[in-house]
């Protein structure tokens, strides 16, 4: 158990329901995107992956990002000051069209596999760098802040295990391009809690560990773990996504990102601020299930909903 002083007092979430979430759902309306956005901000969250700038051939859920940031930047009402919301851009064409929609800033992403890296983004990890390049130029040319993921971080669908030191020296690339924040991806949720800390513990030698998040997705159950375990290293940035939302596209059936509601219950139980209201939180969690049609996945929110 570790020593509770060496816990941070705060996290801070960066919540990727409206992306990574629904990426991997049914598609909703853009109105229920932005409901969802919308009461995400109201409970508190000041972090928000809005959408994503990829091909929409490759994930047609997301094919309507322009229109949520253009309602966003141009519909009264709906953003809020003091939240950033962001989006997710695989290239040059990507960063434009963000540009284009107002995102205030955007993220690219990078493996820690080959094999994953190939079948993501359709190029290998030395060719995504090189494509990342112009992205970093021009956002930095327009003062965009750019973040990192790297996924794959404890294992991929393809290659099962991965090197920690493979972890660190992606992870060091996307931070020296210029990255502010490099967020650890298990994809595919299955590390465990030492395996976890080690790999963070690697790659905080090569990139300062107050430039890290963890992005744990919780398909084998182990997010909150995962996560717990990594808190002493100075980590204070975590991902997840409300309701659960996103389900593991190489497990059939089988849950997606760590529930925001979880990680904000334990986090506030371990007397880690968030800045979150839960019950505001659970109630967006719940609205956008009713959407799909599916239960809220959190299993907090089940329990505050009763
Ligand atoms: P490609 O086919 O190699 O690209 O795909 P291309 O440059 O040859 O272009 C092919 C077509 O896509 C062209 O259109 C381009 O215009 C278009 P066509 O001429 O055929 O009509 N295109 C685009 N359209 C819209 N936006 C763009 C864009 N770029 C090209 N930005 C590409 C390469 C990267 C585009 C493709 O592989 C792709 O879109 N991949 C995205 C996959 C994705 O979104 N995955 C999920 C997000 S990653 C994730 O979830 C992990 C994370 O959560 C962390 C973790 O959990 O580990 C972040
Ligand atoms: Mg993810």
């Amino acid at each position: 158990m570790m020593n509770a002083s060496s816990l941070p007092k705060k996290v801070s979430i960066f919540e990727v329901g409206a992306r990574d979430g629904l990426q991997n759902e049914k598609p909703v309306t853009t109105q229920d995107k932005l409901k969802l956005i919308e009461q995400l901000a109201d409970a508190g969250v000041k972090r928000i992956e809005a959408g994503s700038f990829v091909s929409p051939k490759w994930v047609p859920q997301m094919a309507d990002s322009k229109d949520v940031f253009n309602a966003l930047n141009n519909q009264s009402g709906i953003r809020k000051a003091g939240v950033v919301y962001s989006a997710l851009t695989p290239n040059l064409k990507g960063l434009e069209l963000a540009l284009d929609a107002g995102a205030d800033e955007v993220a690219i992403f990078g493996a820690a596999s080959e094999t994953f890296s190939q079948r993501n983004i359709n190029c290998s990890i030395e060719e995504s760098i090189v494509r990342f390049e112009p992205v970093m130029a021009l956002a930095k040319a327009r003062n965009i802040p750019v973040r990192g993921y790297v996924s794959c971080v404890l294992g991929c669908p393809y290659e099962g295990d991965i090197d920690i030191n493979e972890v660190a020296r992606v992870s060091e690339i996307l931070y020296k391009m210029g990255c502010y924040e490099i967020s650890l991806g298990d994809t595919i949720g299955v590390g465990t809690p030492i395996k976890a800390r080690k790999m963070v513990e690697a790659v905080a030698k090569l990139v300062p560990v107050e430039k890290l998040a963890l992005h744990f997705h919780d398909t084998y159950g182990q997010a909150l773990a995962n996560i717990e375990a990594c808190l002493s290293t100075g980590i204070s940035v975590v991902d997840s996504s409300v309701a659960g939302l996103g389900g593991c596209p190489y497990a059939k059936g089988a849950s997606g990102n760590l529930a925001t509601e979880d990680l904000v219950y334990m986090l506030h139980g371990m007397g880690i601020e968030t800045g979150i209201d839960l019950t505001k939180l659970a109630k967006a969690g719940n609205q956008i299930s009713l959407a799909l049609g599916r239960p809220n996945g959190s299993k907090v929110a089940q329990a505050i909903s009763a």
